[in-house]
């Protein structure tokens, strides 16, 4: 059984996904969620799954990467996971945090890589004109957002969208996509996951 370690920085809705997939015959099981922010709502989240959950503050560790993953590598040897799952974690990891975690790291990102990786991506697509949109999960490297992906789902943008309402139907894929994806990857299977 494949041991789960999840970093939040806000609402934990994919966090929450993925956790609540991990049963039965699912080959992985969470055992830790991480916020670097204290007091969000994906803490609540995993509590009231009974999930470990705990904050590595970055803000004491004013701008200091590297002191900052010291850190969060210390709490995360105490739940020993095989696999990370960042789940709308919002902190820029270093290439020195990614080696060590090359292969068993994985991200959920709102666009249909490799186009729009970083921010506004939903604002971007429907500026550019784009009539599809969706989300991406990734294994991590340590170029941002461009690691191989293991998973597309794709979403019609439509008459009218804003940023907000497309970002909506995109969540809803995401919800669907990244336990899909984990699911195969816990198993050690890459093949990548299409949905829509
Ligand atoms: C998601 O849209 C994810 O793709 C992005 O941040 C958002 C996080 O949402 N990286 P949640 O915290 O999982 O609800």
């Amino acid at each position: 059984m494949k041991r789960v370690a999840i970093l939040i920085s806000g609402s934990g809705s994919n966090m929450a996904a993925l956790a609540d997939s991990m049963t039965g015959d699912h080959p992985a099981r969470p055992v830790l969620v991480l916020s670097n922010r204290p007091g969000v709502a994906g803490l609540e989240r995993a509590a009231a799954r009974g999930i470990e959950a705990d904050v590595v503050d970055h803000r004491p560790f004013a701008g200091d990467r590297v002191a900052f993953e010291a850190a969060l590598t210390a709490r995360l040897a105490q739940a020993r996971p095989d696999i990370i799952a960042l789940a709308g974690f919002m902190r820029i990891l270093t290439p020195g945090f990614i080696a060590r975690w090359q292969g068993r790291m994985l991200n959920i990102h709102p666009s249909l890589l490799p186009k729009y990786p970083g921010l506004d991506t939903h604002a971007r697509a429907i500026a550019a004109g784009d009539t599809q949109a969706g989300c991406s999960v990734h294994e991590v490297t340590a170029d941002l957002d461009a690691g191989p992906v293991l998973g597309q789902a794709r979403v019609p943008v439509r008459e009218g969208d804003t940023a907000e309402s497309l970002a909506a139907r995109v969540l809803e894929m995401e919800h669907l996509l990244y336990p899909a994806v984990l699911r195969r990857f816990a198993a050690g299977d890459r093949t990548p996951v299409m949905l829509g």
